[in-house]
């Protein structure tokens, strides 16, 4: 295709506001799926996605267009265009998956309903869209909804993008209502994508998915030059060489193609296996005399969020395992090791983008692989440094270093919140609970605020959000992103029982937040840990120095004491019975813990 005639654009939009029903409209008014194909939410493909109705996974679908066509009477149509629209992710554990579906278009619909206005996801891809140069087309969605305040909202994103509000288009995803203008408008305002075309060819990958019968499918932008088919290629970033199976355009199902050039948008195998061969950002050139300078931004996905993942009942150690594996085939970000808990028996330490990646994995391994789990209270990564001048990563808080520590290190992020001007004082206070440091505030209409802080991340991973959302009766929303990381004043808090530590339960916090914790968890614990034949202290230490203690005490575990006399089947029942709950109990040094305690501390807040 001429390079002149090709639109690539992507959606943003704020979970909710209707991405994925503008998209399956365009997809229905282009006639690239048919109405009786059409179920709602054509491109979110996994199941969790669509329950959940979030999009994890970004697709690339491509669409012909005639402009005139569906919009003016007269004139008749113009040159059949190709238009990519490009679906991108839209939660904040996937930042890097945006911006890379970002760096592959020219131009970008930033859509927001017109009943909520702009959100924390709207503003951060926005700025990412900025960040890459691209075209910004706002638009207002669900115009249908009474609740609607169409004019209010183009005032506040016109303020933002610094256009006219007449500028703003308005249209309604669920009835159709102005959406074939706004493909006219795409094919108007949206720059053609520009390349070289007789160089060594340079493609992004900018979605790579695994596929059970295909292997991995990529999806790439192609910059410079041509890839053919039976080509063989080169990742750039390891320099690996893989021959092209297959390469074409989504329409929106594969459709192959003899090659893919300038400006196009497309999906290639090459028979790998896993998504870490084939990662996101990474440039593809031909393996024999390919370009020598891949395109700008690749960076390997980093585990931001550690908790360890245990299978309820042992014996299910291998099957979490194969889960783990199979799930990891279709995730470059997601990474885990082998851990063993004096607690909690054998499982993985298990790395994750962020929150919601740690939930959907779990979800996933519960729901798709049947699994039942106990996962540790969620931690980041702290970098400790020794007197001695060695260097510690900690990715588990039980591992944290003994002996003279000089300094230790937290991942910090910046945190963008939107909300209703009412909640800033109860925003700040929040913030200012969580170790946070303002960096200023703007005010995007009369009524709403964008408050800007830096925070330490292990602040945002613990109930944060909750926290924010219950404060503000739900009107809040958030984003973050990392900026690096910050020297605090960090301790590890171990919990003992009858003077054994019990690993799944430490903790690394602020110092000033470290007797508030071993309080709460050794009171906790004194309610679910029942009573032994001898007397068990349940403390809370830094070090060796005690900050907490409760005790439970002694009992003599008499059971048959009370069947006096000769009810020998009674007897016999409460003793059965005994043994069956001796099995839900786990040993911890001498004392016996019920698996419900375990888990009662690890899941609530
Ligand atoms: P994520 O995939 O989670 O990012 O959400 P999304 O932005 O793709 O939103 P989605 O398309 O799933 O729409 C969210 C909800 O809004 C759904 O219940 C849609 O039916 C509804 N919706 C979308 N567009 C319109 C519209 O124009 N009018 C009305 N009334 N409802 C709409």
């Amino acid at each position: 295709t001429d390079p002149a005639l090709i639109r690539n654009f992507c959606i943003i939009a704020h979970i909710d506001h209707g991405k994925s029903t503008l998209a399956d409209r365009m997809l229905q008014l282009t006639g690239v799926v048919e109405q009786r194909q059409m179920r709602a939410q054509y491109l979110d493909r996994m199941d969790i996605e669509r329950e959940r109705g979030i999009t994890i996974k970004s697709q690339a679908v491509r669409l012909p267009w005639a402009p005139t066509q569906g919009g003016d009477q007269g004139g008749g149509a113009g040159a059949t265009h190709i238009l990519n629209m490009i679906d991108t992710p839209g939660h904040v554990d996937f930042t890097y998956e945006v911006s890379r579906s970002l760096a592959a278009c020219e131009g970008c619909i930033l859509l927001v309903d017109a009943a909520q206005g702009i959100e924390a996801q709207t503003l951060a891809n926005l700025y990412l869209a900025l960040e890459n140069d691209l075209t910004i087309i706002p638009v207002l969605n669900k115009i249908d909804l009474p609740a609607a305040q169409p004019e209010k909202y183009a005032a506040e994103l016109a303020h933002i993008i610094g256009c006219d509000p007449s500028d703003v288009l308005k249209v309604s995803a669920k009835t159709g209502e102005g959406v074939a203008e706004l493909l006219n408008e795409v094919v108007r305002l949206v720059p053609a994508p520009v390349g070289v075309k007789d160089a060594p060819a340079r493609a992004m990958i900018f979605d790579s998915v695994y596929d059970a019968y295909r292997g991995v499918v990529t999806y790439v932008k192609v910059v410079d030059g041509t890839l053919g088919k039976r080509e063989r290629i080169k990742m750039m970033s390891t320099g690996a060489a893989h021959e092209l199976l297959e390469i074409g355009t989504n329409s929106p199902e594969m459709t192959p193609a003899d090659g893919l050039s300038v400006g196009e948008v497309g999906y290639l195998i090459t028979g790998v296996k896993d998504v870490r061969q084939s990662k996101v950002g990474d440039t593809i050139t031909q393996y024999s005399n390919g370009a020598t300078e891949p395109l700008g931004g690749y960076k390997d996905p980093k585990p931001m969020v550690f908790s360890g993942l245990y299978p309820l009942d042992g014996s299910d150690y291998p099957e979490l395992r194969e889960a783990l594996d199979k799930l990891q085939l279709n995730d470059a970000a997601l990474v885990y090791e082998p851990e063993t808990s004096a607690a909690l028996g054998f499982g993985f330490r298990v790395g994750f983008l962020g929150l919601l990646h740690l939930e959907v994995i779990r979800e996933r391994l519960e729901r798709e692989f049947g699994l039942d789990l106990i996962a540790t209270a969620p931690n980041v990564i702290y970098r400790v440094d020794m007197e001695d001048g060695s260097t510690h990563t900690v990715t588990n808080p039980s591992e944290f270093p003994v002996g003279k520590i000089s300094q230790v290190h937290e991942p910090v992020v910046r945190a963008t919140i939107l909300a209703p001007s009412e909640f800033i004082g109860a925003i700040m206070e929040l913030c200012q609970n969580r170790r946070g440091v303002m960096l200023g505030m703007d005010y995007l209409s009369e009524d709403r605020v964008e408050i800007r802080y830096t925070l330490p991340l292990a602040e945002v991973v613990f109930d944060f959000f909750d926290q924010l959302k219950s404060k503000t009766r739900g009107y809040a929303s958030l984003d973050y992103e990392p900026t690096g990381e910050q020297a605090s004043d960090l301790v590890k808090v171990d919990i003992l029982l009858h003077g054994d530590k019990v690993d799944a339960f430490s903790a690394i916090t602020h110092k000033d937040k470290a007797y508030a914790y071993g309080v709460r968890l050794v009171a906790k614990l004194r309610e679910l840990i029942p009573r032994q034949n001898f007397e068990v202290p349940i403390q809370a230490a830094i070090g060796s120095r005690v900050i907490a203690r409760e005790t439970v005490r002694a009992i003599r575990k008499d059971v048959l004491a009370k069947c006096y006399g000769g009810d020998i089947s009674r007897k016999r029942k409460l003793l059965e019975k005994q043994k069956e709950g001796k099995k839900r109990m786990k040993m911890v040094g001498s004392v016996e813990v019920p698996q419900e305690a375990f888990i009662a501390v690890l899941s609530s807040d």
